[in-house]
Order: structure tokens, then C-alpha cells, then sequence
């Protein structure tokens, strides 16, 4: 069974493409059925309608980077309707509080670039680059009410070179995001993911 994906975006949509391509070309187990903007303006609206996916926008309602109330309630309804397995956060600048995220437990994925714990927020390319570290990455986690703090499903690694900018480094960080987003995602759909103690333990369930 193709596991029914569901994606919240705010902008630009690359992780969204990614995730459409392979389950179009049949790499995951996946179908994006839905995809909703907080931003009416979201590049990632059209490459959904492009390929015929439904795509929305519903107004957060607020001007805090918060989904609460009747938006909350308009975004899990939306969600329902279409019958919604898993929720993938992809550059949605939200925080999704407890009612939402104990609606969808353990189905809620978001992506970060960084190696988590470290850099959480936002600019995490740029607070990598401020560290000094030689390595970052991006990090594909479970979303719990621990902003950037939920387990972590997979990671990717990726140098720092010492002449790299804020847009260089997030490009070597976004051609791993747009490689271990949708294999998280066919790992769920595929039933390979349990959760034991608050870590993700990956492999096949017996039992
Ligand atoms: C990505 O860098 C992702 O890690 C972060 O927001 C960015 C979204 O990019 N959460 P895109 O909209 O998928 O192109």
C-alpha cells in the first residue's frame, strides 16, 4: 500500500519536488496527495499543481511562526479529508503544537539542515559556518514538541571548506536533503521504522 503523504511548505519547495519525483518515477513507496502553504505565494504551490497535486493555501491566522486555533484545526481537517499517513514538514516555517503533533504521533517528519543537536532554529547553515566546524549535514527527525529535538530518523554528512559562503554550504547540504527525505519516508511507508526509548531504530519489524 502506497503510504498517503501530506506536505506542508512555505516557500521555495525543492524537498517538496524531490519527494514528488520519486514517488512518480516509483523510488518510494509514497504519493503526495496533499499540499498545504502557509504562504499564498509558495513556489512550492505550483510545482505541486503542475503535476496535478492538490495544493492549498490555508492562512495561519497569526503573525507569530506558530500554527494554533482554528488554523491548526483547518490544516488537521484538510489533512483527514485526504486521508493523510504521514505529515512531511518541508521548509515550513511553523512550530506545530501539541494538539497537531499528538494527532499525527510518530507520523510527523521534518528536515533540518544541520546535524542535529546541533545548529536547531533557523540559519543553521550559517551557525555552522560561524562554529568553525569542518562538517555539517542534514538531518531528517520525528517531529515532537522538542522544536528540532525529536529522533532522528537519518543523516547526511558534509564538509565545510574554508572558502565557503552561506549559499554554497546549503547547496552541498541540500543535494543530501533532497537524498535522504524520501528514503525516510519509503522507510516508513515500508513499515522499517520503530521508535524504542525516543530513538528510531530502522530494519525490518518482526512481530
Ligand atoms: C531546507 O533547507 C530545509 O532543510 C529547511 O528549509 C529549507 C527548505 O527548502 N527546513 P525547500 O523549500 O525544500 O527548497
Amino acid at each position: 500500500m502506497l503510504c498517503r503523504v501530506g506536505v506542508l511548505v512555505s516557500g521555495r519547495g525543492t524537498n517538496l519536488q524531490s519527494i514528488i519525483d520519486k514517488s512518480i518515477s516509483g523510488e518510494i513507496d509514497a504519493e503526495v496527495v496533499v499540499v498545504i502553504s502557509d504562504n499564498p505565494k509558495a513556489q512550492a504551490l505550483n510545482r505541486a499543481r503542475k503535476v496535478g497535486i492538490k495544493a492549498l493555501y490555508l492562512d495561519p491566522a497569526t503573525e507569530k511562526p506558530i500554527l494554533v486555533g482554528g488554523a491548526e484545526d483547518k490544516y488537521l481537517q484538510v489533512l483527514k479529508e485526504n486521508q493523510v499517513d504521514l505529515v512531511c514538514l518541508a521548509g515550513f516555517m511553523r512550530v506545530l503544537k501539541e494538539k497537531f503533533i499528538s494527532e499525527y504521533k510518530w507520523r510527523i517528519m521534518n528536515i533540518h539542515p544541520a546535524l542535529l543537536p546541533s545548529f536547531k532554529g533557523l540559519h543553521a547553515q550559517r551557525q555552522a559556518l560561524n562554529s568553525g566546524e569542518r562538517f555539517s549535514g542534514a538531518t531528517v527527525h520525528f517531529v515532537t514538541e522538542d522544536v528540532d529535538g525529536g529522533p532522528i530518523i537519518l543523516q547526511a554528512v558534509v564538509p565545510i571548506y574554508q572558502d565557503d559562503t552561506e549559499e554554497s554550504l546549503s547547496q552541498r547540504i541540500l543535494k543530501e536533503e533532497h537524498r535522504i527525505y524520501p528514503e525516510c519516508i519509503n522507510l516508513l511507508a515500508k513499515g522499517k521504522i520503530q521508535i524504542k526509548d525516543n530513538k528510531v531504530i530502522i530494519g525490518e519489524i518482526n512481530g
